[in-house]
Order: C-alpha cells, then structure tokens, then sequence
C-alpha cells in the first residue's frame, strides 16, 4: 500500500504546474507573442499539451524567436489547457458579438 501510495503522491507532484515557470512562461507570452496578433487570439484557445507545442512550433515556423519555450509551453497548458471552461464570448457595448 504504502509504495503505491509514494508513487501516486509523486505523480501528482510531477503533474502539477510550477508556478514559478508559469510565471516565467507568462512574461515570455507578453513577450514574444504580441509582435503579430493580440493575446485574445492564444487566450480563447483550449488545447491540450501537443497542440500547444504545435502551435509555438507553427509560431517558431513564421519567425517567432521564443527563448523559454517550456516556460511557454507549461504556461499555456496551465492557463488554456483543454480541460478549462470556454472562454467567454467577446460582445460589443450593444450586446452584438464581435466578428
Ligand atoms: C511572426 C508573427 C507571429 C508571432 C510573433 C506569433 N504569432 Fe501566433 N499567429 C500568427 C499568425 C499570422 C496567425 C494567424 C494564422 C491563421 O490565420 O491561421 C497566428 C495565430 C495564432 C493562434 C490561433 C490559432 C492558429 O494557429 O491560427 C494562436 C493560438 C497563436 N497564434 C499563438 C501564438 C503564440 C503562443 C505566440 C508566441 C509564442 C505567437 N502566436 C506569436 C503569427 C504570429
């Protein structure tokens, strides 16, 4: 009982987030990723942890020069991860949805 027990503490440990790389994959976010499209575009995402690394590598493809890429990477599964609600809709002052 008690190994099992270590083992499953540890994977949980392993699976939870560092919040000190969050933080750091947040700043490199603010970074990096605002030369071409705001962040609401990365934000409405909900991707698991490959997509995500899809995404950067396609970012990485057009030109983006991301030097914490893990950082990055457990930042957006920590804050955009597919296992978060939907992102709320955007709606102009009228209550009509932005394009
Ligand atoms: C060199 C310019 C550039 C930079 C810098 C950039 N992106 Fe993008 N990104 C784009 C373009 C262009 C699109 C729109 C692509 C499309 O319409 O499919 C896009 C779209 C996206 C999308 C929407 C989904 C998609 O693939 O179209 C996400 C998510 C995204 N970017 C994430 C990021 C992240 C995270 C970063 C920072 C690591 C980043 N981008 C930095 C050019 C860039």
């Amino acid at each position: 009982m008690k190994p099992l027990f270590c083992s499953m503490t540890l994977t949980a440990l392993l699976a939870a987030a560092d919040p000190a790389a969050i933080e750091k994959g947040r700043a490199e976010e603010k970074r990096v990723c605002v030369a071409c499209h705001g962040l609401r575009i990365i934000h409405i995402q909900r991707l698991n942890r490959g997509q995500w690394d899809r995404e950067i590598t396609k970012m990485v493809g057009w030109g983006t020069v991301v030097k914490e890429r893990e950082a990055l990477l457990e930042y957006l599964v920590a804050s955009y991860g597919d296992d978060k609600p939907a992102a709320p809709l955007a709606r102009s002052q009228d209550g009509t949805q932005k394009p």
